[in-house]
């Protein structure tokens, strides 16, 4: 065999997909793969620069006549039809060298994990609020009718009795605020009733009504339901990033925002409080303090969105997540 038929039958049996473009952006050789994944013509000499602006974020990479030196690159995870494709960019004679890896099998097993394990939370906190609000719930107001009822009982005979029975009382009544409070934190009620926009407006009322930061809610018109793990996930994630400003920020104002998109959902969490630095330490997405912010990338990555938080020690915080609506071919039957 010849060494440039050899060299051609290797790259054919490859288990990933090659595909070399010229500095012009002219198919120079592609495997079989490589022309499947990317679409590609059969004839070598092709412009590929369509088949490639088809690949979500490729653009901002490679930009015909490619620059010299040819920067590499790698984009995990990309989307393109119903694949995740993981490309790497690297310089080759005269042109860029793609390598080309189908994802997707590893990916949607990632996404049945982070489902899984998501769901498996939600579950727990269903169960632990409907234990607090229908177990403990009502134990306190029963100690509270005999308590009542004792007050009653003294006649005011025992002035110092019935001051204590009175602060036992109000105790109680703190108490039983505070657990109904944690039962609704656990599972908002009007979440699985009235819907997202609604348990946004109250989620901001209860933030206001604790008088140390003024929150704002504003929405676009939202007419359909949205669906369950979606609105959950968002009422989640501004559940600790509106958490986080309260703690935090020393703020005075928070603004909440979820706008509806043609195919996809917005939600905005700012502050102009004293911010700080996400992104200071050597680790990729420092959030290496707490959970909070890590459990939103997980949130956001089970709901195929993105996460951008930005921020500056003195400049507040502004958080954006973004997250399609429609459902992925694989979850369409696993949606409750
Ligand atoms: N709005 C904010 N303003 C100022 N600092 C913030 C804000 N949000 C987060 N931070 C900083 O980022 C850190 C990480 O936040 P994250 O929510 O991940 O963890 P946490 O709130 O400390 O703990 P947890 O969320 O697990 O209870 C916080 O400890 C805080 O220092
Ligand atoms: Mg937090």
């Amino acid at each position: 065999m010849e060494r440039s038929g050899l060299l051609e039958s290797v790259i054919e049996s490859l288990p990933y997909g090659i595909v070399v473009v010229s500095r012009e952006g002219e198919l120079l050789l592609a495997n079989g793969l490589g022309r499947a994944y990317l679409r590609l013509p059969e004839e070598s000499g092709f412009p590929v620069v369509e088949n490639l602006s088809a690949v979500p974020g490729l653009s901002g990479h490679l930009s015909f006549p490619l620059k010299e030196p040819v920067t590499p690159f790698d984009l995990l995870a990309v989307q393109v039809g119903n694949a995740y494709l993981t490309l790497r960019g690297r310089p080759a004679s005269d042109g860029i060298a793609l390598s080309i890896i189908d994802v997707t099998r590893a990916r949607n097993a990632e996404q049945y994990m982070l489902d899984a394990i998501l769901e498996a939370t939600e579950a727990q906190r269903r169960k632990l609020s409907k234990e607090i609000h229908d177990g403990i719930g009502p134990l306190i107001s029963t100690i509270k009718l005999n308590l009542d009822a004792l007050q009653l009982e003294l006649k005011g005979e025992n002035a110092r009795a019935a001051q204590m029975i009175e602060s036992m009382s109000q105790l109680l009544q703190t108490m039983s605020n505070d657990i109904r409070s944690i039962s609704h934190n656990l599972m908002p009620n009007v979440l699985v009733d009235f819907g997202l926009v609604a348990a946004l407006e109250n989620l901001c009322q209860r933030v206001n009504s604790s008088g140390k930061v003024q929150a704002n809610f504003y929405h676009s018109e939202i007419r359909e339901q949205i669906r369950r793990k979606i609105s959950l996930g968002l009422y989640r994630i501004a559940q600790e990033l509106i958490n986080n400003a309260v703690k935090y920020a020393q703020a005075h104002t928070i603004n909440v925002q979820l706008i509806r998109h043609s195919d996809s959902i917005v939600l905005m969490v700012e502050d102009d409080g004293i911010g700080f630095a996400p992104h200071q330490s050597e680790s990729p997405h420092t959030m290496d303090k707490g959970i909070g912010l890590r459990n939103i990338q997980t949130r956001v990555r089970s709901l195929g969105g993105s996460f951008i938080l930005e921020s500056q020690p003195g400049e507040g915080v502004l958080a954006t997540i973004e997250v399609p609506l429609k459902a992925r071919n694989y979850d369409t039957n696993n949606d409750r």
